[in-house]
Parts: structure tokens; sequence; C-alpha cells
């Protein structure tokens, strides 16, 4: 049987831009969606921070970037902005569980909020490693956080140790739930109790990790306690807030403030005398080590379920120490480009 001849030909020349036009569209398709595959090729590991606010969290995510950078993996940093947002996290967790990435690295604003969210990570089979601050659940790889109850122990015996034992201290605290401060602030109130039975904890008011309500706490407290010795302040933004405070009143250097975390302009305090001393976490570390315990497991390791990173307490005496410098100045700019 005599097939007809198509009129491809006559009707080909009539229409041959057209069809170079498609043919080139195609391939440009081809090569991006052959790009996009080689993309994924790359195992992608998501991180999510508590908030981003604070400098503390760039320091978590540079360490991440390294980790990947070393391991030739790409991180997905996605984080609520503010620490309070329990509800935006969950739902960033959830998306990431949706696009099933590689593993999972999560710093939980809230020790209970987080665990069902953690759970169907476990469930979908996503490798996830805690940081930062603890959940109630064991369904995570690894634990990677600062000793935080014995950061408060290192900040009450520098209290205590300023203050001849004897005085009226306040604390600014974090946040109602948040596993990492709540331990600083217990191992605070629980050393001093023990160590400097003499000296009383006037107030104690949460910050919610936002500078200006840390600031209004602060002089809630000074208006209410004017002849208050010192403060201890458990996270970057309650120390910035306490500052302010006193600052306004003219009484820097005169109430002693320890606090926790460190920022450049926390640091310039402490050279100035505004702040006795800050505990010192090693961000970074976490941020690295967080990742670290994914990649371990899937190069068929067994990462430990918990790692402890000691907190160490700077002042003005040892703030120049090699140690401390590192701790103070991450390579932010080389992993983050910041
Ligand atoms: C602070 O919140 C804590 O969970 C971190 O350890 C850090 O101290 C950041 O605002």
């Amino acid at each position: 049987m005599k097939l007809p001849r198509l009129a491809l030909t006559t009707d080909f020349k009539k229409y041959r831009p057209c069809a170079s036009a498609a043919l080139l569209s195609a391939c440009v398709l081809i090569i991006m969606a052959s790009a996009a595959c080689r993309k994924r090729e790359k195992p992608v590991y998501a991180v999510i921070p508590k908030g981003q606010a604070d400098i503390y969290w760039q320091s978590i995510h540079a360490g991440a970037a390294a980790a990947a950078q070393e391991a030739g993996v790409n991180i997905d940093w996605n984080g609520p902005e503010m620490e309070t947002d329990y509800t935006k996290q969950i739902g960033i967790l959830d998306d990431f569980i949706n696009r099933h990435v590689d593993g999972i690295e999560l710093a939980p604003s809230d020790i209970d909020a987080q665990v069902p969210a953690i759970r169907r990570a476990h469930q979908a089979g996503i490798p996830l490693s805690i940081i930062d601050s603890g959940v109630n659940t064991d369904e995570y790889v690894s634990f990677v956080a600062t000793d935080n109850y014995g950061g408060g122990v290192l900040a009450a015996k520098r209290l205590g140790e300023i203050l001849h034992h004897k005085g009226d201290v306040a604390i600014i605290g974090v946040l109602p739930g948040a596993a990492s401060t709540t331990a600083r602030e217990k191992g605070f109130k629980d050393t001093l109790a023990k160590d400097s039975p003499q000296m009383k904890i006037v107030a104690f008011q949460y910050g919610m990790s936002d500078r200006a309500r840390a600031l209004a706490v602060a002089e809630d407290i000074l208006s209410a306690h004017p002849s208050l010795d010192g403060f201890f302040t458990s996270n970057e933004s309650s120390t910035i807030g306490a500052v302010q405070g006193l600052k306004q009143r003219g009484l820097l250097g005169k109430v002693k403030i320890v606090g926790f975390d460190s920022s450049p302009s926390l640091v310039d305090d402490v050279r100035a005398g505004n702040i006795d001393s800050l505990v010192l976490q090693d961000p970074f570390q976490m941020g690295y080590q967080g990742l670290k315990t994914l990649l371990d497991l899937r190069a068929g390791h067994t990462p430990p379920k918990r790692i402890d990173l000691p907190p160490v307490l700077l002042t003005r005496d040892n703030m120049n120490e090699p140690k401390m410098q590192k701790l103070l100045n991450p390579d932010i700019q080389r992993y983050l480009g910041k």
C-alpha cells in the first residue's frame, strides 16, 4: 500500500522558522531540566533556626554552611524572624518534610510544640538532628547543644563573686517553654541559692527574645527596685535590653550585668565595663556538628546521641585570649559572604 506522501516538505518550508524556534526552546528546556536534576543530585539538608533576629543564628548558619561545603552538599536555611513564632517554625519544618529533603537540622523554639512535626519527619524517614534547645522526644539522630544549665551556674558564680555574695539581683529571662534558656535560668537560680544564700532574686521577667521588650522589662524592674545590685540576662536580646535600661538611668557599671551570648556591641560593652561578663556558647561549632551528625549517618556511621558544648565566661581580662577571640569572631564572612 503506497502511503500518501506527507505534504510535510512544502508545509515544512513554510513553517521552518517556527519549527526551529520550537526545537530551540525544547533543547533549552531539556538543558534546564537536566541542570535542575543535577542540582537535585546533590543532597539537600534543611537548617531551621529558632529565629533570625539575634546574631547568634548567623554563626549557627555559617557553621552548617562550613560542614555542607566540606561534604559537597547543599543546605536550605529557613526560619521564623522571631523566636516566639512557634507556628511559623512548624510550618517551615512541614514544608521541608513535604519536599523530602535529605535531612533536617532544627533548633526547636519550644520543648513540646515542635514534637508532632519532629515525629512526622521521623515517620517520613527523614533524619533530623536537634541543635541548641531540647525537645520532649528522642526521635532524632543527635542533640548538639551548649550545657545550658552549666552556663547558668557559671553566671551565678560570677555574679555572686563580684557582689561578694550579697545584694538584690534580677533575671531577664527569654521565653517560657524554650528549653535552652530555661535551663540557664534554672542553673542560675539553683546555684545562687546554694552558693550565695544572702543574695535575693527580687524579679524575674521574660524579654521574649525581643530587644524592645527586654528594655521595657529592664525599665519595669529598675523602677520597682531602684537599689538593684545586678542582672542575669539569659540571651543576647535580654542582655541588650538590660544595658539600654541601665544606660537610660546612668547606672551602667554601677549595676552589674552578667549576660549570655555575644555580639559586637555586647563585646564593646564588656570592654567598656558596662557589662561585667558574658557566658559564651560556640554557635559556629553547634551549627557545624548538627549537620555533621546527619552527614556521618549518611556515610554509615552512628553519631553520638548527645554532643555537649561547654560554655565559657568572657571577661575584660580574658577577652583578648586566642580562644576567646576565636569564639567572638566566627568566620561568617567566609561561609555566608555577609
Ligand atoms: C538564644 O536563644 C537560645 O536558644 C540560643 O542558645 C541563644 O542563646 C538566641 O536568641
